[in-house]
């Protein structure tokens, strides 16, 4: 009784951990283990590879897969060049400052090379992105796979993407339209634990002497600007270190963006805020369950998308 009982919950658990649709070819948790039993370490080797060689590269990676997810869902839209006839997402004027493409196509080739026309591009850049987290220090989790590729990418569809001014109330709105809950948004805007902004993203503060924003960091802003449009501030202190200084920052008001400051200003998001800075570990549990979710925003399952065997290229 107790054990058929026990069996039933093990049995429950299996259903939620291995499958999140019943379809044919849906996502699941080792969706490569027949197909091509090496696809997570060939990801992983590559990724700390090149980021040991390059640890700025670990934010690239991080951004890569967020920005592939909130345009067109992760279908690996945003690796695919521009062609004649046709502006790609990646050549926005807005350059999304992205990096780390060399990355993916390096793994593409050892995975084409292992089980030809098996792995999408999709997957590939939502692995590298949890690769390059753990990497950094973060947490470390697992994500379902078989995202297929796109076809589409166009430069019109980054204006989906977040303009560094925003406000808590357009940030909770835009994250929300995508099934995000504000825990969830103030979470993945802890992805900003990696990486720098350009001056061309927080000049504004500067000139309109913002009042979210503490006048000693405003020097050092001020300083970085004197570079020019594209000199870059990290957003916190440990940069390429995946870890909860970000949240300690914006409580000093030394958020870089008028988005990051936001979400301390705001009386909605704070106590999250001081919550992720003054407790690591839930940030990281926030974080990943977060970065699970969007992982799976509109993905492409089965027939309707495609395994390109050039990452930057659709299939002819
Ligand atoms: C975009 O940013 C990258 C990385 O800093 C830089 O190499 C590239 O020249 C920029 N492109 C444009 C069009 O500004
Ligand atoms: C946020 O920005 C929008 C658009 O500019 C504005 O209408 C709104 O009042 C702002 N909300 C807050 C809380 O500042």
């Amino acid at each position: 009784m107790v054990m058929g009982n026990l069996i039933g919950v093990l049995l429950i658990m299996e259903v939620i951990v291995s499958g999140f649709s019943f379809g044919a070819d849906a996502l699941s948790m080792g969706y490569y283990t027949m197909s091509c039993p090496f696809a997570e370490p060939i990801v992983r080797n590559t990724v700390t590879r090149a980021l040991n060689n390059d640890p700025t590269l670990a934010a690239g990676l991080l951004r890569m897969h967020f920005h592939d997810c909130f345009i067109e869902g992760c279908d690996g839209s945003v690796l695919l060049d521009s062609t004649k006839d046709n502006t790609a997402e990646k050549d926005s004027p807005a350059n999304l400052s992205l990096r780390g493409y060399e990355i993916i196509d390096d793994a593409k080739e050892m995975l084409e090379n292992q089980c030809p026309g098996v792995v999408s591009c999709a997957d590939i850049v939502a692995m590298a992105a949890r690769d390059a987290v753990f990497w950094a220090g973060g947490p470390v989790y697992d994500i379902p796979n078989g995202r297929k590729d796109g076809r589409r990418s166009k430069m019109e569809d980054t204006i989906n993407l977040l303009p560094p001014t925003f406000n808590t109330s357009q940030l909770i709105n835009v994250f929300g339209k995508h099934g995000f809950s504000v825990q969830d948004m103030v979470a993945l805007s802890g992805g900003h634990t990696l990486g720098v902004a350009r001056c061309s993203s927080f000049k504004n503060r500067l000139n309109n002497a913002d009042p979210t924003l503490d006048p000693e960091f405003a020097k050092t802003l001020s300083k970085t600007c004197s570079g020019g449009d594209n000199a870059e501030q990290p957003f916190d202190a440990t940069r390429n270190t995946f870890d909860n200084f970000y949240f300690n920052a914006i409580q000093r008001k030394s958020g870089v963006l008028f988005s990051d400051q936001t979400l301390y200003t705001d009386s909605r998001t704070r106590g999250i805020v001081n919550g992720y800075a003054m407790n690591q570990a839930m940030f990281f549990l926030n974080f990943q369950r977060a970065m699970l979710k969007m992982s799976l925003l509109d993905v492409k399952e089965g027939a309707k998308g495609e395994i390109r065997s050039n990452c930057r290229k659709v299939n002819s």
